[in-house]
């Protein structure tokens, strides 16, 4: 059903947590102070929006993420020369590891991780490669109040070193002496804009809650990730070329689907640069 809380553009809420498809907007133009306040509050209301037919240049993909803030440079992939916030998103018959095959918050191993995603793709699989969003808001307000208490009290390790140098091997890069971004985050993180709470660990940096016996981290960590990965949080985004999925890595988890090897994917995302998260 259409929202009509909006001036400048059309939003179609696409489950009842999370998602929303985008329209009456051209990103390759200019935008008014009223369409960046509009999309702005769309993404804060569903957490993950969706445009199409949208064939943005690298620059007007930098600029557009400017209208959300300064931009973020990926600790181990910066961009190609002149372009070092663009993290280009490619996979082919030659990778052996696509970015974003596990549930993650982008980043989130930075003191201050993203604060969004802005994610254009101009080559697709002629089936599959779809991204799946997981609401930490629905997954927060899913636990009992007890154990939302319980989580509240605790910090959690996210550690960006091996999943990266994971792929650095997998790539043949040689990343001998390289350092990672490691930081200590709230289990449970409380949105700087809506004041909602999320819970903030991923299967892809976080590597242990702090201060309590592995065993207990183990298990509480494996009752969070199958919370995200329960299909009633999610929504899951078909793309078509030239589609773009602009989402808040505050609220969301997200997870990218590798079932069209060997096929090409391929396209550009910007991010936007956060703020240090806290209960
Ligand atoms: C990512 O930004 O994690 C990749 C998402 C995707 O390729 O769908």
């Amino acid at each position: 059903m259409l929202d009509t809380a909006y001036e400048t553009i059309t939003v179609h809420p696409l489950t009842r947590h999370i998602g929303a498809q985008i329209g009456g907007i051209d990103l390759t133009r200019p935008l008014s102070a009223q369409q960046v306040a509009d999309v702005r509050r769309a993404l804060l209301a569903h957490q993950v929006i969706f445009f199409r037919d949208q064939p943005i240049s690298l620059d007007q993909h930098l600029a557009l993420g400017r209208y959300f803030g300064a931009l973020h440079v990926h600790p181990n992939s910066p961009g190609p020369d002149g372009y070092p916030e663009i993290l280009q998103i490619h996979s082919d018959a030659t990778t052996k590891r696509i970015a974003g095959d596990r549930w993650h918050s982008d980043v989130s191993c930075d003191e201050e991780p993203p604060l969004g995603s802005i994610l254009h793709l101009h080559t697709l699989p002629s089936h599959g490669g779809d991204t799946l969003f997981s609401s930490s808001y629905a997954v927060y307000e899913s636990l009992s109040p007890g154990f939302r208490t319980y989580l509240e009290g605790l910090t959690a390790t996210h550690d960006g070193e091996p999943t990266y140098r994971q792929r650095n091997r997998l790539r043949g890069i040689d990343d001998a002496g390289k350092t990672f971004p490691k930081s200590s985050h709230p289990v449970v993180r409380t949105h700087p804009e809506t004041g909602r709470k999320g819970v903030f660990v991923s299967s892809n940096f976080t590597t242990h809650i702090d201060g309590v016996p592995e065993a207990e981290s183990e298990g509480i960590l494996r009752l969070l990730y199958e919370r995200f990965a329960s299909p009633e949080f999610q929504v899951r985004f078909k793309w078509e070329p030239h589609s773009i999925a602009f989402w808040d890595n505050r609220a969301v988890q997200h997870l990218a689907v590798w079932d069209y090897y060997p096929e090409v994917r391929s396209g550009y995302r910007v991010t936007i640069s956060g703020d240090k998260p806290y209960l």
